[in-house]
């Protein structure tokens, strides 16, 4: 069997700097009460007409020119994103279409796992080049979350902010580094507490739906809170203990950023010092598929990550989803 290996990275956030000042103006909120509670100073938001597609494009640009690979090379690609272009077809699709990717067996398909998306395409994707299905494949989180939240919530608009990440897949024959395990979980009992009222086969959009503001993400902020805190360092206990690992064997956690304080829970219970902790937030906010790879590859061009490292990733999101990934980072 193959390893499947992460062998390039990349990212693209929107130059459009929304600082929490921004706020203050517009609903009852004050850059203090943001920055205690989420630890987010600012984030970015993508343009009018600037598309999940467009984010994820820009990505992947990045991620081909740090390997110098044709994108004709790519054969499969999946996208975790809850803000796909369009309900149908699948944002893989217009990705490849916008790429121009011509590789004669390309396919792929968008997965819908919201914050812990990008966990579960990548274990989608490790699982089809391990096989050998794929030879190279593009895994991308990205989200436009400025399209479904609503701005006059206090307690969701500015939590979120817009931004994607790609990841390159190779099998390799080494099989010293790469996607060693993951540990991946849905509980659907987690619905009520977030999720999008209208606009799918449950409640189809209509006048009143709109009227209704049912088409923004809905989110009860405490309960989801603490079910991230625990499922979140569960999953990564789980992996760690499989794979007979401790805090110390580990060179980064790479939380999914939705708040600091969930972050900083997850990193306490491995026993994970700050430094060994990738955390961003307060730039970009909570860019749900995107917040993984974005920090994987400002991480990676910042020269912080060493080949060999063990790294944890974690996340946690509507569905209930949440998990845990453990690899060897295989990037020189
Ligand atoms: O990405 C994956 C899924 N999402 C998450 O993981 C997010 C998890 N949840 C959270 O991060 C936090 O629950 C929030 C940041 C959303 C909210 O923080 P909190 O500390 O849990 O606040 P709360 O919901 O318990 O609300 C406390 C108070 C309330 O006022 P009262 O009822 O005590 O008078 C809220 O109305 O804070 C109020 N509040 C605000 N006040 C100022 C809520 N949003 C704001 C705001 N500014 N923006």
């Amino acid at each position: 069997m193959k390893k499947a290996v992460i062998t390039a990275v990349g990212h693209y956030v929107p130059d459009n700097i929304i600082p929490n000042s921004y706020f203050e103006s517009r609903i009852e909120t004050t850059d203090e009460w943001i920055r205690t509670r989420t630890g987010i100073q600012e984030r970015r938001f993508a343009p009018d007409g600037m598309a999940t597609s467009d984010m994820s494009v820009l990505a992947i640009e990045d991620c081909l020119k740090m390997r110098g690979l044709d994108k004709n090379e790519i054969d499969f690609i999946v996208v975790a994103t809850v803000t796909p272009d369009h309900v149908f077809p699948a944002t893989a699709c217009l990705i490849q279409d916008k790429l121009g990717m011509k590789h004669p067996r390309i396919w792929g398909y968008d997965i819908s796992a919201a914050c812990s998306g990008f966990l579960f395409a990548l274990e989608t994707a490790r699982r089809l080049v391990e096989s050998g299905g794929s030879q190279k494949a593009i895994v991308v989180g990205a989200d436009k979350m400025t399209a479904i939240v609503d701005p006059e919530d206090r307690a969701t608009c500015i939590i979120f902010g817009d931004g994607a990440g790609a990841v390159l897949i190779e099998a390799s024959d080494d099989d010293s580094v790469g996607i060693m395990d993951a540990s991946l979980h849905v509980d659907g009992s987690g619905f009520q507490h977030l999720h999008m009222k209208a606009g799918g086969s449950a409640m189809p959009a209509t006048h009143e739906t709109v009227d209704k503001r049912l088409h923004y993400a809905y989110q009860e902020g405490q309960h989801v809170f603490k079910s991230a805190v625990k499922s979140m360092a569960d999953a990564t206990m789980d992996v760690m203990q499989r794979n007979n690992l401790t805090g110390s064997d580990v060179a980064w956690l790479v939380p999914h950023q939705a708040n600091l304080r969930i972050i900083e829970a997850t990193a306490n219970r491995m026993e994970l010092d700050k430094e060994r902790v990738m955390i961003n937030i307060q730039r970009y906010g909570n860019t749900t598929a995107g917040t993984i790879p974005i920090c994987l590859s400002e991480w990676q061009k910042a020269g912080k990550i060493q080949y060999g490292d063990n790294m944890i990733l974690a996340a946690f999101g509507g569905g209930f989803t949440y998990g845990s990934a453990y690899l060897k980072w295989g990037i020189k």
